[in-house]
């Protein structure tokens, strides 16, 4: 995912407002920098991380059982993809439907502009025919404004697990305005990680190589250079946990000593006790049960469940009811 298909609100009141509270939190959303998103591609790739690979293999193996409901429809379509990013799963299905012969139209959206030119760039070289428009703009504007309107079917994409870098109730906001942007009988495909061995999640966010210990840390290096912050990042500890009632892994960086940082830019100091920890991040697992439940409360109905083969992630297709 790139950074920037989370609602922007002001960096510096963030900060402020985040290391103002108790316990202290900073909003994961600033994770996302031009060095933030290297090395999430850094995480993409590391052994622990399974979540984009076992999402992959799902398109690789099943994309034309994904792509069947909204082909039968035997219309013209919509695609719409939501925080695209670099688009290559996507990519998969659009092959497919390219050599279907569908008439559809591509709408990637992301906040982010330089990603939608990259992704354009990439996609008018493999698939030079496509009718692509990209929408520069948030989940939640895009949902609201549904700009790719124009009285055809859509078929949504929500994929890599972004779901699960909201809480229950901002989910549940999310998917309200999902179902604000669909119109009836649309389908939704959305991407989730599914609750599993705790060893095994719990890995993937405590990777043996550090690579999440520095991404988490680059919140803090953002607001040093950003906000003019004297944290002292090895001072600093990197610590997930997860939690299999509730499916949550929350990223915490523990202040491993008594300390005080000052932020110039905000005029302000922010005093640390010894381990005292900064909540960053929620990456919230599910089970199938509990997405169909997340469905029916968004007034989606469950098609069918996409699992990989070790059924570590799953991307459901849901209809609009
Ligand atoms: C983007 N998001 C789905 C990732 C996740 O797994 O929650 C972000 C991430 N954070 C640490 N590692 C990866």
């Amino acid at each position: 995912m790139s950074s920037k298909n989370l609602d922007f609100g002001n960096f510096a009141q963030d900060v402020m407002v985040g290391l103002s509270s108790s316990p202290k939190t900073l909003p994961s959303k600033y994770f996302y920098d031009a060095k933030g998103d290297k090395l999430f591609q850094k995480i993409m790739d590391l052994p622990e991380y399974y979540l984009t690979r076992k999402e992959f293999e799902i398109f690789e193996k099943q994309f034309e059982k994904i792509l069947q409901p909204i082909l039968n429809l035997g219309q013209s379509f919509n695609l719409v993809e939501l925080g695209a990013g670099d688009g290559l799963k996507t990519k998969i299905l659009l092959r497919h439907l390219l050599h279907k012969k569908a008439d559809f139209e591509y709408f990637p959206i992301d906040f982010s502009g330089s990603v939608l030119n990259e992704l354009k760039h990439s996609i008018s070289l493999e698939f030079p025919d496509l009718n692509v428009t990209c929408i520069e703009d948030t989940y939640r504007g895009s949902l609201l404004r549904r700009s790719w309107e124009n009285g055809k079917p859509s078929l949504i994409l929500f994929l890599g697990s972004n779901i699960g870098n909201f809480g229950l109730e901002e989910a549940f906001d999310i998917l309200d305005h999902l179902r604000i942007g669909a119109t009836h009988g649309d389908f939704v495909l959305i991407g989730i990680d599914l609750k599993k061995n705790p060893e095994t999640i719990l890995s993937a966010y405590h990777d043996s190589k550090g690579i999440t210990s520095e991404f988490n840390l680059n919140l803090l290096e953002r607001i040093n250079k950003e906000l003019k912050g004297d944290f002292d990042l090895d001072t600093f500890m990197h610590w997930p946990s997860y939690d299999p009632v509730s499916g949550e892994c929350r990223s915490h960086l523990v202040s491993m000593k008594e300390q005080t940082v000052n932020i110039k830019d905000l005029d302000q100091s922010f005093f640390f006790e010894a381990f005292e920890p900064i909540f960053t991040e929620i990456s919230k697992k599910y089970s199938l049960l509990e997405i169909e439940q997340l469905g029916q409360r968004g007034g989606f109905k469950t098609i069918q469940n996409f699992t990989d083969d070790t059924n570590y992630f799953a991307d459901v297709l849901w209809r609009r009811l």
